[in-house]
């Protein structure tokens, strides 16, 4: 391989952009030169030369183009063949400046890296409670946020169905730094298992067992019959009182918060296809992908958002 070919095509479709290409050009050039008059004096008889074209009598002269017009059609041929010779364009040629979209973009990203590494690495020294106070770092934060994370947890970061709503104080992991930062570093892996096997009236009772945990309407005896099985089945995770465990990401049960209900779907039938089917809410590990400075930032951005509440 060549500096100036690359082999993004293969050899027959690489020549068959070229010949099509340049014979375009050509060919836009021809019909100009063949067409081209210049005289438009009238002859002996004083005729003008037409077209042959005639509507309701009226005929078309065949005039020379106008000076400005031609010169203009000349400047936009020579203007492509002197791109295609500096920028890639024709088949594998990749053009004598050796421009490439990888290459702008990572000179680009370099830029960037180069400017924000050291406003980064700043800010990484101030504990995120104090960080989330800062106006100036929460507006980069805020970039970052929205480049990375609002498309789960949504532009105004309120969640949607399986995405938790990360401005309110109802926490899976824990909304505390150390919490939000392993959340980040890591990832999280919310795993509810599916009940199916308990049978279907279990799984009834259970759904009204946890209606009543969040004081909602339910039926009474079913909610009974279903505290016993949630204690033996349910407790370990979502702890007895219902109010979860954040070492688990099992959620609290009892503030009328669901993190599975569609829109439009009853509280009780969320729960019953919890239940049925069992969760398994993922969030990907953000280190890898933003870096942990940014991790740093965007973690005092979260941190941020209940200080506006
Ligand atoms: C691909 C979708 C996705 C992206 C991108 C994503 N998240 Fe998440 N996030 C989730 C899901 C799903 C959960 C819930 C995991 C579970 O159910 O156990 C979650 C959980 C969290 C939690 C824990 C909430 C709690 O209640 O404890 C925090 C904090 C969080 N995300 C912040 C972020 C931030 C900040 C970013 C951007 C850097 C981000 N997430 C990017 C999907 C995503
Ligand atoms: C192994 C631990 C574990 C056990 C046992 C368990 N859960 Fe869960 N449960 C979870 C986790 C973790 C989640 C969150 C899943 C996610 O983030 O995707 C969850 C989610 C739920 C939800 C959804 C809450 C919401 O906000 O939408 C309900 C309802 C629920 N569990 C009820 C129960 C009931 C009732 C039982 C007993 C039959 C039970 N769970 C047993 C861990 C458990």
């Amino acid at each position: 391989m060549n500096y100036l070919w690359n082999d993004s095509l293969s050899g027959f479709w690489s020549a068959w952009v070229i010949v099509i290409t340049l014979g375009s050009i050509g060919f836009a050039f021809w019909l100009l030169y063949a067409n081209r008059r210049t005289d438009k004096t009238p002859d002996a008889e004083g005729n003008v030369e037409t077209t042959g074209h005639a509507a309701d009598g009226i005929e078309e002269y065949d005039n020379p183009l106008p000076r400005w017009w031609f010169q203009l059609y000349v400047a936009t041929v020579v203007f492509a063949l002197g791109y295609l010779l500096l920028y890639p364009g024709l088949g594998n040629f990749a053009g004598v400046l050796g421009w490439t979209q990888e290459g702008q973009w990572e000179e680009e990203v370099a830029e960037a890296e180069e400017r924000f590494t050291p406003i980064f690495a700043q800010y990484e020294e101030i504990p995120i409670p104090d960080l989330a106070e800062d106006e100036e770092a929460m507006r980069v934060a805020e970039r970052i946020y929205l480049n990375n994370c609002a498309v789960c947890h949504g532009s105004n970061a309120r969640g949607g169905y399986g995405f938790p709503n990360l401005t309110d104080d109802n926490w899976l992991y824990g909304g505390e730094p150390e919490a939000l930062l392993t959340t980040l570093h890591q990832g999280r892996n919310g795993l509810m298992p599916s009940w199916q096997q308990l049978g279907a009236n279990n799984i009834e009772n259970l759904t009204q067992h946890v209606l009543a945990l969040s004081d909602l309407e339910h039926e009474e005896e079913r909610a009974d019959q279903g505290a016993a099985v949630y204690a033996s089945v349910c407790a370990a995770c979502h702890m007895p009182d219902g109010t979860g465990n954040q070492a688990l990401g099992a959620p609290n049960l009892t503030n009328d918060i669901w993190l599975y209900q569609a829109p439009g779907q009853s509280v009780a039938d969320s729960i019953r296809q919890t239940l049925r089917n069992g969760r398994n809410g993922h969030m990907p590990a953000q280190a890898s992908y933003i870096g942990e400075e940014r991790v740093h930032l965007v973690a005092a951005y979260v941190y941020s958002l209940r200080l506006e509440e």
